[in-house]
């Protein structure tokens, strides 16, 4: 199969946030010490997908440019593609077109953060499923606020709901999307909903009518969590804070995977180190390399 190209969708007005957005882009905002675009980033690369574009609006291009270069520093390669108009989230497929080609994907929001043991081998087993598509299931207390699976008495997924008045269940639909290379194709052929946007859950329906999509469940052991709010984006952080002085280890670390998957050595690793040596997530990295 051809290496699955990665995308993070990082784009919108972020008006949810404002003011704290009125500058600067929700996905650069903090969570607890690092920005969230670390999150789902990290995502990608436990995925062990190298090839990765963000989109962004291209008011915000440059600010995450500076923060992620060319990705070369952790071994990966980023692209920048722009969204002049936020249209939804299968639009994601039409920009990126081009930069796929013809490659199958994963796409993250930018703005959700997961964490749980076996993240890894989750994401493995998507990534081993070649023909249509993957989408996991989180069970949440509040699915109107969602796309939401609906099932029939068996368990098996008849349909997804995109933020629906009387959710059909708790199971909300999280913001990863392992997609074949025909969804810029079928991206294509969707309409825009009520709302006027190409909804992600039009497309995933394309593939759910074909039988092709699995829907994975994430269970109870995950964290997947909302950054919607300002309450909910405090909350994350603490949630990062409160695990990472527990155990000592970082959440969201790229430098850490890029050096576990193997992707830089502990010289470049050291390199990195060396320009966070006023802080904590210095430390870390200097730790990683005497302990080997
Ligand atoms: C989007 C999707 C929705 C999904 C959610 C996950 O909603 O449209 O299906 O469940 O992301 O974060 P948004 O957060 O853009 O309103």
């Amino acid at each position: 199969m051809t290496q699955r190209k990665g995308i993070i969708l990082a784009g919108g007005t972020g008006s949810r946030l404002f003011p704290i957005t009125g500058a600067v882009s929700k996905q650069l905002m903090p969570i607890y010490d690092k920005p969230m675009i670390y999150f789902p980033l990290s995502v990608l690369m436990l995925a062990g997908i190298r090839e990765i574009a963000v989109i962004t609006t291209p008011g915000d291009r440059a600010q995450f440019e500076r923060l992620l270069g060319d990705g070369s520093q952790w071994g990966l390669e980023m692209t920048y593609i722009g969204q002049p108009s936020p249209d939804g989230l299968a639009q994601a497929y039409l920009l990126a077109e081009d930069f796929l080609a013809g490659a199958p994907s994963v796409m993250v929001l930018g703005d959700n953060i997961f964490f749980g043991h076996g993240l890894p081998e989750l994401l493995a087993a998507a990534d081993a499923r070649t023909t249509g598509g993957t989408v996991f299931g989180y069970r949440v207390a509040d699915p109107q606020r969602y796309g939401v699976v609906a099932m029939d008495g068996d368990g098996t997924v008849t349909g997804i709901v995109e933020k629906p008045a009387e959710p059909p269940s708790n199971y909300a639909v999280t913001g990863l999307y392992f997609l074949d290379a025909s969804a810029s194709e079928r991206a294509r052929t969707i309409t825009p909903s009520a709302r006027g946007e190409l909804e992600i859950t039009s497309l995933l329906q394309t593939y759910l009518d074909e039988g092709s999509l699995s829907v994975q469940q994430m269970g109870r052991g995950y964290a997947w969590l909302d950054t919607g709010t300002h309450a909910s984006l405090l909350d994350a952080g603490n949630f990062v804070r409160t695990l990472q002085s527990r155990q000592g280890l970082q959440a969201g670390c790229p430098e850490e995977i890029a050096y576990e998957q193997g992707w830089i050595d502990s010289a470049q690793l050291n390199s990195l180190a060396d320009r966070y040596s006023k802080t904590e997530y210095g430390a870390y990295l200097k730790r990683l390399l005497k302990e080997g």
